[in-house]
């Protein structure tokens, strides 16, 4: 049914706004049962990858696009790491209007960019980093006038609240730690706002803790200062100046949260981890969080039995060269059965 009508009552939709739908959200809360062992924890994984253009954006793009319709913009334009330009060229697709993304020039996991050029978007790569391109996207839809769909759009945020909603109304309750990656830091406030917000409204007794995980060369929340030269194997969160700072911070002190910093080889472990021991291949960016919980279980300092949610923002579909360049190749063999035993039995 998509976001706009399942959660019609808690979202800014009116009449006169378009039904823009690609059946986002309702996405699969899967509890990791051989994951949630190694960690003495009961561990879902929200599978954003599920969304129609793989990742978490696509819940706050459908509600941006569609009240940008309903105000009378007529192109969309975005700075991206990636997924948020995929999401927003989708929706530009599905709704006949033009889009421009502006992509950190060579920093972008090739499926995300295949998407955008398939999807039919105008892809400008910028000579710079995110934070550069964003800053530039501002600049040109200031003076085109057309809407911008980065997170700065307060629809994007109200949007992604409906992952909170979710996983609330799965759980019928919020879990004990909420842990999430962390970039231009909009998904961790959305997830914070709906929690409390369904919690004005009676749906839940309790709030969660925010536990948000950024990469170590890309932690300018967790070492409190912007990072200049953000740099990380985790492309989707490269990024050093959060334009939705202030909104983290103030979620992860509210709820007695913390930031914490993960290395590009805890990510990379982590993923792999999720995949084989999880059944689910999310992008590197999404598994900062649970590199994040081993690291915090190697501490001791991840309680034992509590209930936690991760936001696995993306699929790993997304970044094959990533994937491929950590695990073995094929076992390549002639066409006879003699072949095929030997690998069998293990000769
Ligand atoms: N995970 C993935 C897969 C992402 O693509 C992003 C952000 C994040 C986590 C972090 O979320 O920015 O709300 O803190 N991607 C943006 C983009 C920046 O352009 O696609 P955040």
């Amino acid at each position: 049914m998509g976001v706009l009508k399942h959660y019609k009552d808690l979202l800014p939709v009116t009449d006169a706004t378009p039904n823009v739908n690609l059946e986002e959200g309702m996405t699969p809360l899967i509890f990791l049962p051989r994951v949630s062992a190694r960690l003495g924890i009961n561990l879902y994984g929200k599978f954003e990858g599920c969304n129609p253009s793989g990742s978490f954006k696509d819940r706050g793009m459908v509600l941006a696009v569609a009240k940008a319709l309903e105000e009378g913009k007529r192109a969309i334009i975005c700075a991206s790491t990636g997924n948020t330009s995929a999401s927003a060229a989708a929706y530009a697709a599905s709704q006949g209007i033009p889009c421009f993304v502006l992509l950190p020039a060579g920093k972008v996991a090739l499926g995300k960019l295949a998407q955008a050029l398939m999807y039919g978007a105008k892809v400008i790569a910028v000579k710079g980093n995110f934070d550069r391109a964003l800053e530039l996207a501002r600049e040109g839809a200031d003076k085109t006038g057309c809407a911008m769909v980065n997170s700065v759009n307060p629809y994007r945020l109200i949007g992604q609240r409906s992952g909170a909603w979710e996983i609330c109304d799965v759980l019928g309750k919020a879990p004990d730690w909420h842990a999430i990656p962390v970039g231009n830091a909009g998904n961790i406030s959305a997830y914070w706002a709906g929690y409390n917000e369904y919690k004005k409204i009676g749906k839940i007794n309790a709030l969660p803790r925010m536990m948000g995980f950024q990469a170590e060369g890309a932690a300018p929340l967790v070492f409190n200062k912007p990072c200049p030269n953000p740099e990380t194997i985790a492309t989707a969160i490269r990024i050093g100046n959060p334009v939705s700072a202030h909104l983290a911070r103030a979620a992860v002190s509210e709820s007695n949260g913390e930031f914490n910093s993960v290395t590009d080889e805890q990510i990379l472990e982590a993923q792999r981890i999720l995949a084989a021991e999880g059944g689910v291949f999310a992008e590197p960016a999404s598994c900062a969080p649970l590199a994040g919980l081993i690291k915090l279980k190697g501490q001791g300092k991840l309680p034992e039995g509590i209930t936690v949610t991760m936001i696995l923002t993306g699929n790993g579909l997304k970044d094959p060269d990533t994937a491929m360049s950590q695990v073995g190749r094929p076992i390549e063999i002639n066409d006879t059965l003699e072949d095929l035993m030997k690998v069998l039995e293990g000769k």
